[in-house]
């Protein structure tokens, strides 16, 4: 369990009275915390549902949903002034004694950064390799449907044009372009659905604490979030009324986007989270918000940073996970996920019912780091054969059979627990479309038989192994269903199996 995740737990024993009452109403979270400060029940609370619900049932958002569960991979791009330190700062290393996660676009907070200091990064920030139509083609390689980068993270620093703050790509670096807008038009041109993160509660730099000082409890675990080591002599609420509100109403109504990603809530109020929702609403119905809105007024849940839930979900979320063990650009970590177990990921998740937005870190001169590239590309041509099994799926009976049980808790998770990804030929996961169920598989047996237990006793029309036309003879035996398949025409990894009911 990371840092992030075990103070989050804390957090969540102390709230869990009151978020579990939420959830009640709003099923398509995740009960997990800390998302707001607003008292479920309370007169405030009831009101502002009240409000909220129609807005969130409306039809603009039912389109966006259809898309948002159709789409089901998208590409999640951190990317913003700590790039250019890649997790080092006068030589000293993420990992090195310091508060708060160590993943690289944490830096400021973790070698505690003076604000004056930080900026001076943005001086220097000149990523003459940005070239967002490159970016836009690997996520298409990749198989991707969608995007969404970070507009504003913790650090304050926006990569859009902003009257609300000039501390931003256009205004505050010899660079002087407008990286979101960029990145907009690539993706429509296209055909890539288009979101942007904005970290809205915490903002080191101007004042955004989550809430934490004026509206969390008297111990607050507040030295892991916010900046308590040059803190902007800013009051949580006009930081949300003067740069963050404000910034959100720039980015809905002067970029066309799919989905907005809150950050950080912790203990944001109510009201303020119903601003942002009625905001995003008010400018485009069919934007989707996630759950780190607050006060669980998001339209889809996040189960947590690399985190997959443990059983099926029949609404709407997105598991966020990293190609390495960073969000922002660290320039010493190699450890990126080979493709089968970024496949894994996109399986897993999507035979649950949820969405994949994998991240990639670019580094300060506007490259994507080439391992994550070649092994997204790869994992990209599984679904060029198999794609069927995943887009505009849905969650069958079961998830998944077979021996290989992972469990995957969280951004540090799979680091230390040394995880291996040595799939079995009868380890298979399902999702399902109209009458038809799809068997997927990220190992192939050696004697070209398998036996898939959940499909024993059903009566099968026809089963075709995606990207091949041969017959595929099968048996229903007390053990289950018996397949003879075919030779497997592509070298690639595993395959998938359409099978008609
Ligand atoms: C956390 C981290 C942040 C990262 C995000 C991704 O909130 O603070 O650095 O952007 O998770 O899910």
């Amino acid at each position: 369990m990371n840092l992030l995740n075990s103070v989050t737990t804390k957090l969540w024993t102390v709230l869990s009275v009151s978020s579990a009452a939420f959830c009640i109403c709003n099923t398509q979270l995740f009960a997990s915390p800390p998302w707001g400060s607003g008292v479920p029940g309370s007169p405030e609370m009831l009101e502002l549902e009240a409000k909220w619900r129609p807005m969130a049932e409306s039809t603009g958002k039912q389109r966006g949903h259809k898309r948002f569960n159709d789409q089901k991979y998208g590409m999640f791009i951190h990317w913003g002034l700590y790039a250019t330190l890649g997790g080092v700062y006068e030589g000293m290393k993420m990992e090195d004694p310091g508060i708060g996660p160590k993943v690289a676009e944490w830096i400021m907070r973790r070698r505690e950064i003076p604000r004056a200091e930080y900026a001076k990064l943005a001086n220097r920030f000149n990523p003459t390799k940005f070239d967002a139509d490159e970016w836009v083609a690997v996520a298409k390689a990749a198989g991707m449907k969608y995007m969404v980068i970070t507009s504003k993270h913790h650090d304050g620093f926006a990569l859009f044009e902003s009257k609300v703050s000039d501390f931003n790509s256009v205004d505050a670096t010899p660079f002087g372009r407008d990286i979101i807008r960029e990145l907009e038009q690539a993706c429509e041109r296209e055909g890539i659905s288009f979101g942007v993160y904005y970290s809205h509660a915490l903002d080191w730099r101007d004042g955004g604490d989550s809430g934490i000082k004026e509206y969390g409890p008297e111990k607050p675990l507040k030295k892991v979030f916010a900046n308590y080591f040059d803190p902007a002599p800013v009051k949580f609420d006009d930081y949300i009324e003067n740069k963050s509100l404000p910034q959100v109403r720039e980015l809905v109504n002067n970029y066309e986007l799919t989905e907005i990603w809150l950050d950080t809530p912790i203990y944001i109020p109510a009201r303020h989270s119903f601003a942002f929702y009625e905001t995003i609403f008010n400018a485009n119905p069919e934007i989707l918000v996630n759950q780190r809105i607050g006060n669980h007024f998001g339209d889809f849940g996040i189960p947590g940073d690399n985190v997959i839930p443990d059983a099926i979900n029949k609404n709407a979320w997105e598991c966020v996970a990293t190609t390495n063990n960073s969000w922002g650009y660290k320039s010493y970590d190699d450890d990126w996920k080979p493709p089968v177990e970024i496949l894994y990921w996109l399986i897993a998740n999507v035979s649950k019912g949820g969405n994949l937005l994998l991240n990639v870190g670019p580094d300060g001169t506007g490259t994507i780091p080439e391992q994550a590239v070649v092994n997204l590309k790869t994992a990209g041509e599984w679904l060029k054969i198999n794609g069927a099994a995943i887009y505009g799926s849905r969650p069958w009976r079961i998830d998944n059979e077979g021996p290989t049980n992972l469990h995957m808790g969280g951004t540090e998770h799979r680091k230390k627990a040394k995880l291996s990804f040595d799939f079995k030929s009868d380890d298979f996961w399902f999702t399902q479309k109209e009458n038809k169920v799809y068997v997927m598989a990220l190992a192939r047996p050696e004697n070209n038989t398998i036996l898939v237990k959940s499909l024993k006793g059903e009566a099968i029309k026809a089963i075709q192994v995606l990207g091949q036309s041969d017959l595929v003879n099968w048996e229903q035996t007390d053990a289950g269903l018996q397949i003879t398949l075919p030779r497997l025409k592509n070298d690639g990894i595993g395959y998938a199996l359409e099978v008609q009911l």
